[in-house]
């Protein structure tokens, strides 16, 4: 090759070499909905049904490791109630909301005790971390169930360090009653909430937290009475208690319901479906899980959902979009892709 088209060859693939590492950085920068999340090493993320815990300027994302064979069991066909075998909770760890690195399996099943809460045979669901100060504990509430989903008991296990190892604690069925999907919320004043689907699924119902959040204190509400909700969520805002959660239509999805209260004992008032554009009606195929704010940020949540792919569930993607308000309104809007420069137009709220 001659000279001069030797070096016009070297410049044309060094731009293009420039062109692509640019353009794979600008789609790193982005939270892209529904679509494959690669961690650091570069594998997808494997956080179902989870949540986002800060702690000393980390971000950890704790969720369901899905892996293995989606099936169906014989007693779950009437509801394409699909499963894979339980192998624990899986957490991330992130500065920037964007990048995540993979720190392991920090619940594992129990394969050695077909007794045990965590066997591969059970259910284990919507975990969620908080760190407790006053005990110096992380502390993980979760949905535990038998293969047919009729046990209904919550489970909870506490360690040292975000990143685990936690020591499975018990499950138990709060205040006497059934316990499905299920979150925890604590509020400003350091007293911690259990928020889960109760009665069959018929009535949401809010328990306060022992103060070491391992036990229920025995102060509990029913909300939303016969309303039948799952994928429950709360969240604060500017003094005012936010609710969302689904309909129970299994892994399919359903318009997204809304609350807001001014305690978080209630009452509280429906404000319907908060999602907007495409597939709206449907939360965008997805169902909610969790809401956090951005760290030293004023007014910055983020509302977390899963698109589960029931007959393939390790494949079901994440749905994170910016919350926005209209007055006392939430709105989540779909986006294809956006970034945290999203909320510097919020309005400040203190
Ligand atoms: C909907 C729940 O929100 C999920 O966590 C899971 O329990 C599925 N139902 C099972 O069908």
């Amino acid at each position: 090759m001659k000279t001069e088209k030797r070096g016009f060859v070297i410049r044309v693939l060094v731009i293009v070499s420039v062109f692509a590492f640019v353009c794979r950085q600008g789609r790193a920068a982005q939270i892209h909905p529904g679509e494959i999340w690669l961690d650091s090493s570069g594998k997808p993320i494997n956080a179902h049904g989870g949540g986002v815990m800060v702690h000393e300027q980390t971000y950890y994302w704790y969720g369901e490791n899905k892996e293995g064979k989606t099936w169906l069991p014989e007693s779950n066909k009437s509801w394409d109630g699909y499963r894979v075998d339980v192998t624990g909770v899986r957490c991330y760890s992130s500065k920037d909301l964007l990048t995540w690195k993979d720190e392991g399996l920090v619940l594992k099943a129990v394969p050695e005790d077909p007794a045990h809460d965590l066997h591969p045979s059970k259910v284990v669901e919507r975990p969620k971390v908080a760190f407790n100060p006053r005990t110096e504990k992380f502390v993980m509430w979760m949905h535990i169930d038998s293969p047919d989903y009729k046990a209904a008991h919550a489970g909870v296990a506490v360690a040292d360090s975000p990143t685990g190892p936690f020591a499975y604690i018990e499950s138990v069925r709060p205040e006497g009653q059934d316990s499905r999907d299920q979150t925890m919320f604590v509020d400003d004043d350091g007293k911690a909430y259990r928020i889960y689907s109760s009665e069959n699924n018929d009535t949401t119902y809010i328990s306060l937290l022992s103060d070491d959040w391992l036990k229920h204190s025995g102060k509990f509400v029913r909300v939303f009475e016969k309303r039948r909700m799952e994928a429950q969520v709360v969240f604060k805002r500017g003094g005012k208690y936010y609710f969302l959660a689904s309909g129970c239509t299994g892994w399919d999805p359903n318009p997204m319901r809304s609350a807001v209260a001014d305690s978080i004992w209630g009452p509280w008032k429906e404000l319907g479906n908060p999602c907007t554009g495409p597939n709206a009606d449907k939360t965008f195929f997805g169902q909610s899980t969790f809401v956090f704010p951005v760290a030293g940020r004023t007014d910055a949540l983020i509302f977390m959902g899963d698109r589960w792919n029931k007959s393939n569930l390790p494949d079901s993607r994440y749905l994170w979009l910016p919350i926005r308000f209209e007055g006392d309104r939430l709105k989540i809007d779909w986006k294809d892709s956006w970034d945290l420069s999203v909320f510097n137009s919020n309005l400040i709220v203190q």
